[in-house]
């Protein structure tokens, strides 16, 4: 198999036990996205990128769109990790749109990605977390609620509480993926 490194950056530990599993299951290496340098991941053939979704954006996907040139030799796997349900078109799509807004077309072609479910502990936000989170589901109860995607609904039902969607059987196409490059 191909020399293949595992990068993430994970605010509250769902992006990083996926990035550990994945790193455990290739024997490949592991780094924190603030820990590596561009130029030190030239040595990989393999590049895969995890990272918590916020707002729709992926945490630390600069990395990759900023040193996307230095890169283009390389395989690049990206996965996200969200609280909406990947198994949910809707959601996906939802994904992919966002990251389309910081894709280029190079990027969208080269790029391959994977969507995997997060988890959240209120209790455990950061005050600007906590403030985020509280305006969307004021937003989110002014809505129409036949207007409300799944996502939304999903956000009213957990608000507040502690939910963990974390499967390691849902990396399984990350590793075929990648062990079939
Ligand atoms: C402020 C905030 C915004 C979020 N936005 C999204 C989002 O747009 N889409 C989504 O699926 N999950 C969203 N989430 C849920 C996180 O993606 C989820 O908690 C995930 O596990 C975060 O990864 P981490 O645990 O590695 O930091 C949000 C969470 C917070 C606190």
């Amino acid at each position: 198999m191909k020399k293949a490194v595992v990068v993430y950056q994970s605010k509250h530990g769902a992006t990083e036990k996926y990035a550990k599993w994945i790193s455990e299951e290739l024997r490949c290496d592991l780094y924190e996205r603030n820990h590596i340098k561009p130029v030190d991941l030239k040595q990989y053939d393999t590049i895969i990128y995890g990272g918590g979704l916020y707002a729709g954006g992926v945490a630390g996907i600069d990395l990759i769109t900023k040193n996307f040139d230095q890169f283009c030799n390389q395989d690049l796997v990206l996965f996200t990790c969200g609280l909406a349900d990947p198994l949910d078109k809707d959601n996906t799509d939802h994904i992919r749109n966002s990251l389309n807004k910081v894709f280029t077309a190079q990027m969208q072609e080269k790029i391959k990605v994977f969507h995997l479910r997060g988890a959240m502990d209120y209790a455990k936000l950061g005050p600007v977390h906590k403030a985020m989170m509280a305006m969307l589901h004021k937003m989110t109860t002014k809505k129409d609620p036949d207007s409300l995607r799944d996502e939304d609904k999903q956000m009213l039902a957990t608000y507040g509480k502690t939910v963990d969607f974390t499967d390691k059987a849902t990396i399984l196409p990350i590793i075929r993926y990648i062990q079939e490059l």
